[in-house]
């Protein structure tokens, strides 16, 4: 491709924070700075820090010391759409402007000749239409959901694996001893890979799943059936984004100045309330629930996602250099690959956070198939 000779690169980092990004921010800096001498910028608080020029360079030593550490040196935030912001008019009503281009001349002022941009799909749609202003952008997946499109993984997935997995060990202590119910409810929006592939990795019995509609009374008939032949105990995983068969999501609070405003959160105490209510005139046992929340996001960056961090970290700016741009870093078959954003996130409107569509679970794929062989119940 025909392109400037690239001198000093930009860096972000939006949406929710994951573990892996600081191996990321890492990586992408030694690797522009040891192999090709490109200076970086980072900017502050994602979008944020674009739009009000705050920003830091970055050598060798900003990211020294932070390989394993959760969290993002350069700051997060997953409220600001520039291309749909909102700003107050002259009568102080909030309204939605498109600001974008006060990013654009500040990141022509700087002399940033590429843009990384380090996020979930709604800082991989803003990319997307970064890119379709002129900038040269690359973008990496990120987000513990593991919902991107395109990409076999995100980095911070395996992380809250983790977690999820020592939670559910952990509950298993309780559980036995008294006897009861217990629900861990997980993140992942309208994807379930965390409740799936932790509810597994931590024996549940049932895992509730957005993709797969639930009848209480199946859940009922698999507690109940441990109980008869002596495990007087269950474990449940479920997702945020599950819903009852007769039923809608369970919705935590809407946060009206972020893009993708609904949060999930509180289907564990849902499920836990019904529940208890059809189960303990049976066996008498009770219910209860453990919602695992940020705890996901956090912690030390395991074995997995630091070098998988590092592998995305390196190929985005390789890509750069061979001049890949609206373009993100993808893992497909163990290899990086570039894919382009649009195939990501969709080709909708600028300003729009379109979604190409979440990558889900498939009810009828090899996971699910082998959870129900060893004798979990999805409420189907
Ligand atoms: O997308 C990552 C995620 O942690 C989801 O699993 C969760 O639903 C959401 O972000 C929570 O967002 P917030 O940080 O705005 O509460």
């Amino acid at each position: 491709m025909n392109q400037t000779p690239i001198k000093r690169i930009g860096l972000l980092t939006g949406g929710g924070d994951c573990s892996g990004l600081n191996a990321v921010i890492r990586a992408v800096v030694r690797t522009a700075i040891l192999k090709y001498q490109y200076e970086v910028i980072g900017f502050i608080g994602g979008y944020y820090g674009l739009y009000h020029n705050n920003y830091i360079k970055m050598d060798l030593s900003t990211v020294s010391g932070i390989f394993h550490q959760g969290g993002t040196i350069l700051k997060n935030s997953n409220k600001d759409n520039l291309f749909s912001y909102r700003v107050r008019d002259e009568d102080g009503n909030y309204v939605k402007k498109d600001v974008s281009n006060v990013a654009y001349e500040n990141l022509q002022k700087l002399g940033i000749d590429a843009l990384v941009i380090i996020g979930g799909d709604g800082t991989l749609t803003s990319a997307r239409d970064f890119a379709r202003k002129g900038v040269k952008v690359v973008g990496i997946p990120k987000t513990i959901d593991n919902d991107v499109p395109a990409t076999d993984i995100t980095f911070g997935y395996r992380t809250a694996l983790d977690h999820i997995m020592h939670a559910l060990d952990a509950i298993h202590t309780t559980a036995f001893s008294h006897d009861r119910v217990m629900i861990l409810e997980v993140m992942g929006r309208n994807s379930g890979w965390l409740a799936l592939e932790g509810g597994l990795a931590g024996s549940a019995d049932v895992i509730l799943l957005p993709e797969i509609p639930y009848d209480i009374n199946k859940v009922v008939a698999k507690i109940v059936e441990r109980y008869n032949r002596g495990s007087k105990f269950s474990i449940l995983c479920v997702s945020e984004g599950c819903r009852p068969i007769d039923g809608d999501v369970t919705v935590k609070k809407i946060v009206e100045e972020s893009p993708d405003s609904v949060r999930l959160g509180g289907a564990g105490e849902q499920v836990a309330m019904v529940l208890e209510k059809i189960l303990k005139p049976i066996t008498g046992q009770e219910v209860r629930s453990t919602n695992l929340g940020y705890i996901q996001r956090g912690g030390v960056t395991n074995c997995f996602d630091r070098v998988i961090s590092t592998r995305y970290g390196t190929y985005a700016v390789d890509m750069i250099a061979s001049g890949e741009f609206g373009k993100m870093v993808a893992v497909k078959h163990d290899k990086m690959v570039p894919v382009p954003i649009e195939e990501v996130v969709g080709s909708g409107e600028v300003g729009e956070t379109s979604h190409g569509g979440s990558k889900v679970v498939d009810p009828n794929g090899d996971l699910v198939q082998a959870a129900k062989c060893i004798g979990v119940v999805f409420g189907d």
